[in-house]
Order: structure tokens, then sequence, then C-alpha cells
């Protein structure tokens, strides 16, 4: 038994150990499962997803762990449990649950193994963050993994399709729903590696995030990644403050997936319009914003993909094609 079936064997130990606290503890009860109650999950979205609940208190974890044979060791280095440094970072011998009081979301790899744990407080967030994260291990690497991929890969297959959300929250209401193939970046943008798991499943990814600007903007880059990675990619905004999973919530599940169909736009078009909305009539804003588009055409390897992409920027400018293809024959021999 190696150390890496260490680091699984506890992180699967600690999973149990915080579902039973949900299930079966008074804390777990009266804090934990109200609050997801509250958040409209239900007991089969909580046994899909094998949530938990973590006591409010220092040492529940590792007490528990130690009473039933687990060695210190693979606590700290799943970060399931923090050694207490002084300022001049030396271990002071002591030892705390990185996990208190908070509800649990187990990070499984595509093998249902749990590699990690995502956890949210459920006191005011101005108080402490929001989420907390298990810190990168020999068996957890971030930029690896996409939340819910096991729940969701075989629908993800069968559908030919990967709905792409930035939440926890998001991924659990939407499975409840019926849209099960989704999946979670966890508030990270996207990564080479998250690109390539999605690749081993579906070429169509669409992309839901919170519906703030600032979100559109900054999605913008991870995006094109997407394309670079040769996947079809498409877009659904929502209505500004609402993210999938509070939109869900607030229209249906039916309701919900209707829009899915009809407020999906294909990304190149999406940054089309958004970007030729924000030049306005300004001919220099104008020529940026066409450049910006081409850039992410540049980045489809697909040919012909290119050669619409091209025609549709021409038309949504109003600019001659033969003028963006020069434009863009200028640029793509440029490197990026
Ligand atoms: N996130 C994080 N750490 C934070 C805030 C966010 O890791 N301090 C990650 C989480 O994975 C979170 C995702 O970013 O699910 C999206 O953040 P946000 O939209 O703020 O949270 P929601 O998932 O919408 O959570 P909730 O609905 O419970 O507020
Ligand atoms: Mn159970
Ligand atoms: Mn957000
Ligand atoms: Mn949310
Ligand atoms: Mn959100």
């Amino acid at each position: 038994q190696n150390e890496k079936d260490s680091q699984f064997i506890v992180s699967n130990w600690a999973k149990d150990h915080y579902h039973q606290l949900l299930e079966h503890n008074e804390e777990g009860q009266s804090v934990g499962w109200s609050y997801l109650r509250q958040r409209g999950l239900n007991q089969t979205t909580i046994a899909t997803f094998e949530l938990g609940y973590s006591l409010d208190q220092w040492d529940d974890l590792l007490k528990a762990a130690e009473k039933a044979g687990y060695e210190r060791k693979y606590l700290e280095k799943t970060g399931l449990v923090v050694v207490r440094e002084d300022d001049n970072g030396q271990d002071t011998g002591r030892r705390y649950d990185r996990f208190r009081g908070r509800v649990m979301f187990p990070i499984h790899n595509v093998s249902g193994r749990v590699i990690g744990f995502g956890a949210r407080t459920l006191k005011p967030h101005d108080k402490t963050a929001k989420y907390l994260n298990s810190p990168e291990s020999e068996i957890y690497h971030k930029s690896d993994v996409l939340y819910g991929l096991y729940q969701a890969r075989q629908a993800v297959r069968s559908e030919e399709q990967c709905y792409l959300v930035e939440g926890y929250l998001d991924v659990l209401s939407l499975h409840q729903g019926g849209v099960k193939n989704v999946v979670s970046t966890s508030g990270t943008s996207l990564t080479d590696g998250q690109i390539r798991l999605v690749k081993r499943y579906t070429d169509n990814v669409t992309v839901l995030y919170d519906g703030d600007a600032a979100g559109i903007r900054a999605s913008l880059r991870g995006i094109d990644m997407l394309l670079e990675g040769g996947l079809n990619v498409r877009v659904v905004l929502f209505p500004d403050g609402d993210d999938p999973d509070s939109y869900i919530r607030k229209v249906g599940d039916q309701r919900f997936k209707d829009y899915l169909e009809t407020a999906s736009q294909d990304f190149i078009q999406f940054k089309t319009d958004l970007v030729s909305r924000e030049a306005a009539h300004d001919p220099v804003k104008k020529a940026e914003a066409i450049r910006e588009v081409l850039q992410s055409i540049a980045k489809v390897p697909d040919p012909i993909k290119r050669q619409v992409f091209l025609q549709q920027t021409s038309q949504t400018f109003g600019i001659d094609e033969q003028v963006i293809i020069s434009e863009y024959n200028k640029l793509a021999r440029q490197p990026a």
C-alpha cells in the first residue's frame, strides 16, 4: 500500500464521516440538513453527490480519525487537518480540522474516488471565506479536476454536450432538475487539463456563467482556450444577478431547459455581438472589436468553421468579407 492509496483511503473515510454527521448528528441535522433543504436540495441529490457536514469544533475529524486508527500524516497530507505553525514557520505541534461548521462537497475523480473537498460556510460570509477547498496534494490536482464529472459523465456522452458552470450549487441544482450533463470549474479559470478532460467525453461545451458583466469579460479568455482545444463552444447568459442555480430555482426545471435551448448562442457569434455592441458606432473601437473577434477565430483549428465564422463577422459588422479575410490573414500570421 503506497502513499497515494493511504490518502485515498483517509479521504474516503472522511467523506463517510461528514456524511454520517449530516444524516445522523443533531447539529448536522439542524444546521447542515436544514441549510441544504433551504437551498432546495433533496435526499437523492445529497446521496448522489455524497454531501456531508463538518461539526463546528476544532478537532472532531482529527479525534474520530485517530480513534478509527488513521495516521495523522495522511490527514495532514490531504489537508483535512492543518499543521499549526508559528510566525517563523516552525511546527508548533498543534493540529486542527481545516473544515469546521461547513456543508461538505466531496470532489471525486472520474473513477469515483474522493480526492478532495469543497466546503461552504453557513455563517454570513463577511466573517469567513464563503468556500474553502482542499489544498493541492498527491491525489488532488485542482487544475485537472471538474467538479461533478463523475456524476455527469454518462449524460455528457449520451447528450453529446457538457454544460460548464462556475459553482458547486449550480451543478447540484441542475443535476437535480434533470440537467445531468453539468460540471463546474469551481470558481477558477479554465485550465488545459480540464479541457482535455472534457474532450474525453464530448466535443460540445456550453458555458453557463454567472450573469454579471465582470464575469463575462473575464470568462472570454477561458472560452478562447476551449476553441483552441477544438471544442464547439456555445454560451448561455443569465439575467444580471442570477447564476444557473438561482435561475432554475426561480423559473422551474422545464422553463430552465427551454431557456438553455432558446438563449444558447454560438460563442463566436456571442463575442461578436458583445464587442460590436461595446464599440457602437465609434470606427476606431469597431476596428479594435473586429480584431478581437478575429483573434478568437484564429484559435479554431477547423478551417471550414473558421471560414463560416469569418463570413458571420463580415455580416455582423457590415464589412466586406475580403477586407475581413485579409485582416484575418495578417493577424493569423502573427504569434498570439
Ligand atoms: N469559490 C471559491 N472560494 C470562494 C468563492 C467561490 O472556491 N471564496 C468557488 C466555489 O467553487 C463556488 C464558485 O467559486 O462554487 C462560484 O462562486 P460563487 O458564484 O460566488 O458561489 P456559488 O457557487 O454561487 O455559491 P452560493 O450560491 O452558495 O453563493
Ligand atoms: Mn446516507
Ligand atoms: Mn459569481
Ligand atoms: Mn449561487
Ligand atoms: Mn454563483
